[in-house]
């Protein structure tokens, strides 16, 4: 990774932003520009970008004085058999995007300086963390809280910005900065899908063109659940057989879940009567995607 070239380039129309690799500096920054009295909103990624993230960096900037991404592709929410090795890094892009949405600092440390030798402390979030995504992924959610706490710590912005995509992600977030006590507010921003509906994702590069048209089918259930709520049916299990039917016809490999919970939960519901999110996690080839929808 070669920051220097990164963080001193500079394109013709857009600065780029200013990049940290050492714990100590960015934190520094951060704390002196809250000092003066500047609000600072953080924007903590894996890099890969794509216009999903971006929003989040346009509500940061909305909102705050001072923007802040992290870019850090963190192994322990990784599982033994998943995508680690293969995750798209591209440093210099990311950069040069920040740069046209006018994100102030990049934080992007090695591996190392976030897991020195001999860590070992992690957070478990509980049973929020072993449902849905935690049965597939068991210990996906611990690594996402303890990097998710490392980074407040090291990036103690006022507000932090989340997509909705990543539904149970946020709800974790949320109980980890309440449960702990972290000073720092969650924004949850909406889900950015391509004009066809899918939803933004740094797993879509994986996508074949063909299995690109496949995955479509998971936002087009997602839609269809919405559609017959509409009209009328309540009764989850008919709702989800119509789902499950759609997904398969439409060709894709395997539905890990599909899940109806009370909005704001993982509580699963039998009938939707009130603010409920249809989750689901399915492959299309080797790609696991996931996407919800709220409903009702
Ligand atoms: O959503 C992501 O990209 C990651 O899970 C996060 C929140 C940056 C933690 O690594």
């Amino acid at each position: 990774m070669n920051l220097q070239v990164a963080s001193t380039a500079r394109s013709k129309e857009f600065p780029v932003p200013r990049v940290f690799e050492q714990l100590d500096a960015i934190r520094q920054t951060v704390l002196a520009a809250r000092a003066a009295g500047k609000t600072v909103g953080f924007v903590p990624t894996m890099g890969a970008l794509h216009e999903g993230h971006l929003s989040l960096v346009d509500g940061a900037r909305a909102e705050c004085d001072v923007s802040v991404v992290s870019i850090f592709v963190n192994p322990t929410q990784f599982g033994p058999t998943e995508d680690l090795g293969r995750y798209p890094r591209d440093l210099e892009r990311d950069l040069r995007l920040l740069g046209t949405r006018g994100c102030d600092l990049v934080f992007a440390p090695a591996a190392d300086q976030i897991y020195p030798a001999g860590y070992d402390t992690s957070i478990d979030v509980g049973e929020l963390g072993r449902q849905l995504e935690g049965e597939f992924r068991p210990d996906h959610f611990r690594g996402v809280a303890t990097v998710v706490l490392k980074l407040f710590q090291i990036v103690p912005a006022d507000v932090a910005y989340f997509g909705r995509k990543d539904y149970q992600q946020t709800l974790v977030v949320e109980r980890l900065v309440a449960d702990l006590n972290v000073p720092i507010e969650i924004r949850v921003m909406p889900t950015v899908r391509e004009p066809d509906g899918l939803a933004m994702s740094s797993r879509n590069a994986y996508l074949s063109a063909e299995e690109r048209r496949r995955a479509l089918a998971l936002s087009q259930s997602l839609q269809l659940a919405d559609e017959i709520v509409r009209a009328g049916v309540r009764d989850v299990e008919t709702i989800r057989g119509k789902m499950l039917a759609h997904l398969t016809s439409a060709g894709v490999d395997e539905v890990q879940y599909v899940a109806f919970v009370v909005e704001g939960t993982i509580t699963p519901v039998r009938s939707v009567d009130g603010p409920t999110t249809v989750v689901i996690a399915a492959k299309v080839g080797a790609t696991r995607l996931i996407d919800n929808l709220r409903i009702g």
